[in-house]
């Protein structure tokens, strides 16, 4: 039998491939519509968790359209930046559709990063206005970085407005995005003044179980969509109740996270964002509606992304070829 390989991608690897927010939105955009019609396969997340508020998750999923199945194993540990160590970290398997072989191995870290700043954005190309020009983030780190790049690329974006309870990365990040975008960049000193101007709203602090919510009643103003990255653990219930529309990433996985104790004060979604791109559910309905994302991070996002990234490493030569 000939020897088979699969390709071994770094986390350096997969940056070095760079694929572009715009394509990665697209692909994105074509797995949730195949979602949106059934055709995805894709079980609700198990995990283990060697400590509170941190998780080991398996992510498998089976795109037929995208040709896509694999397996992401990744972990969140809260407490990493005190050890110099990143918050998310984990490998992403793809397999062959038709013989089930691995074919390649790659660091999820960046994929991770990108492709949840992207399903941010195609959850916004329904639900907020499409002039909408003000952003708010809550939160400078990874997420906040690609959410508002992710942004960036759909909607006319001029100003933005930036929170962290760190000072020095709220500055980096200031410094850094208005660089790298192109838009004026403001930090704000308290998270009140990211909200209540912003046409679009993301907040990507840390998740907790038990949180200790911020952003209260009235303070997103109307029109205004916000993309809850950190689940609910940045909004009050009373903003919670307020908003006209949450959708969630897939109704399942939302309703396990239900089973095991997040999500007590949050409505239910109306809609997936399957249903949103597959024309089932209605997006925004008005100028003056509150809309709000709860997206969960799904094992379908990183199945889309990852082949495309195979592919261009292909064409580059970049990574390492290991035997199976
Ligand atoms: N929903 C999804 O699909 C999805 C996917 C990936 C990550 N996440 C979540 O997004 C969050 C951010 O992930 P990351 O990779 O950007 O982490 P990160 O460590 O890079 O950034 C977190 C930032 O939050 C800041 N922070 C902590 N508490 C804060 C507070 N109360 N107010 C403002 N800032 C605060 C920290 O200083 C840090 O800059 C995590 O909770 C992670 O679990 C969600």
């Amino acid at each position: 039998m000939a020897e088979l390989n699969l390709l071994y991608l770094s986390r350096a690897d997969v940056e070095r491939v760079a694929l572009d927010m715009a394509t990665i939105i697209k692909l994105l955009s074509e797995a949730f519509k195949e979602k949106g019609e059934g055709r995805v396969e894709m079980p609700p997340k198990p995990g283990v968790h060697t400590q509170p508020d941190a998780f080991i998750h398996a992510m498998p999923a089976f795109i037929p359209s995208l040709r896509s199945a694999g397996i992401k194993w990744v972990s969140g540990y809260p407490d990493n930046y005190k050890r110099g160590l990143p918050y998310i970290s984990g490998l992403l398997v793809l397999n062959d559709v038709d013989s089930g072989l691995p074919y390649a191995v790659m660091d999820c870290t960046w994929i991770t990063a990108y492709r949840t700043g992207a399903a941010s954005a195609l959850s916004a190309r329904y639900l907020a206005r499409p002039e909408s020009e003000t952003v708010g983030i809550l939160a400078c780190g990874v997420q906040g970085r690609t959410n508002l790049e992710a942004m960036a690329s759909l909607f006319p974006i001029k100003r933005v407005y930036a929170y962290d309870i760190l000072p020095e990365v709220q500055r980096r990040y200031v410094k850094d995005m208005s660089e790298k975008l192109g838009l004026e960049v403001i930090g704000v000193d308290e998270p009140r003044k990211a909200v209540v101007e912003s046409d679009i709203v993301v907040t990507s602090g840390p998740i907790l179980k038990h949180p200790t919510p911020t952003i209260g009643k009235d303070w997103l103003k109307p029109g205004a969509f916000a993309s809850a990255v950190d689940f609910d653990s940045y909004w009050k219930p009373e903003a919670l109740s307020q908003m006209d529309r949450i959708a969630t990433d897939d109704h399942a996985q939302f309703q396990y996270y239900r089973t095991v104790g997040y999500f007590l004060e949050t409505p239910d979604p109306y809609s997936d964002l399957g249903e949103l791109v597959a024309g089932v559910k209605p997006g925004r309905q008005s100028p003056e509606e509150r809309t709000m994302a709860m997206n969960l991070g799904l094992a379908l996002d990183d199945m889309a992304v990852a082949p495309e990234i195979y592919r261009r490493a292909i064409e580059r030569g970049i990574g390492t070829l290991l035997t199976l």
